[in-house]
């Protein structure tokens, strides 16, 4: 399966996925990277493993449907078959929705539905939750809303401060992100109106 990825910074959900892309038995294979802030991490994690990489800079775009459709352009020129957001920050309309209807995934770093939206760790820390975690989705048109394949929990801990919350989340987002897009890329995912069904035996 061939995976396009799009970030906006440091890139290490995508360093997982690289990694896990680099495993000869792995079924997918990450054919761009596409930033849309220059000169970041995540491009130099890229470049690094050797996969193409384009920064389309949605400040350069009139609006953003201009820029959604400089994304497919360049996504489809490489043959993406499959999108992952990964710490991609920037809300997107309906036409690249419905391009990659079922086609596109992200990493949210809450247990969905709680906390959606930005600052998801502190609100944990501020709602007493003693479970959190992330999730991996499809993309619907509500923001961290759609069909979720998979997720991972981790404890809130007594003392717990926002960073040392997020450090625990983002090591569990770097399990769950490559384990879900194996599950994709072996076409043992299904959507069912809001619900993501997994085939076969539990990974
Ligand atoms: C991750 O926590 C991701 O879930 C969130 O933004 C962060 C991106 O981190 N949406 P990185 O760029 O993958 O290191």
């Amino acid at each position: 399966l061939k995976v396009g990825v799009v970030i906006s910074g440091r890139g290490s959900n995508l360093q997982a996925l690289l990694d896990a892309c680099a495993r000869p038995d792995f079924p997918a294979e990450i054919v761009l990277v596409i930033s849309n802030n220059p000169d970041v991490e995540g491009l130099r994690r890229a470049e690094r493993a050797g996969v193409a990489t384009e920064t389309i800079n949605h400040r350069g775009f009139g609006d953003r449907q201009s820029f959604e459709r400089a994304l497919t352009a360049a996504m489809e020129q490489a043959g993406v078959e499959l999108v992952c957001h990964a710490g991609f920050m920037r809300i997107v309309t309906a036409d690249y929705l419905a391009h990659w209807h079922n086609r596109l995934i992200n990493i949210h770093p809450s247990l969905l539905p709680a906390f959606p939206g930005l600052d998801t760790h502190q609100r944990a820390l501020d709602t007493g939750v003693k479970l959190h975690g992330c999730t991996v989705h499809y993309v619907r048109e509500e923001v961290d809303v759609g069909p979720i394949i998979g997720q991972a929990a981790v404890p809130v801990l007594d003392g717990d401060d926002e960073d040392g919350l997020a450090a625990r989340v983002l090591t569990a987002e770097h399990q769950l992100y490559p384990l879900c897009l194996k599950l994709v890329a072996e076409g043992r995912v299904q959507v069912e109106g809001d619900i993501a069904r997994i085939q076969g035996p539990a990974a």
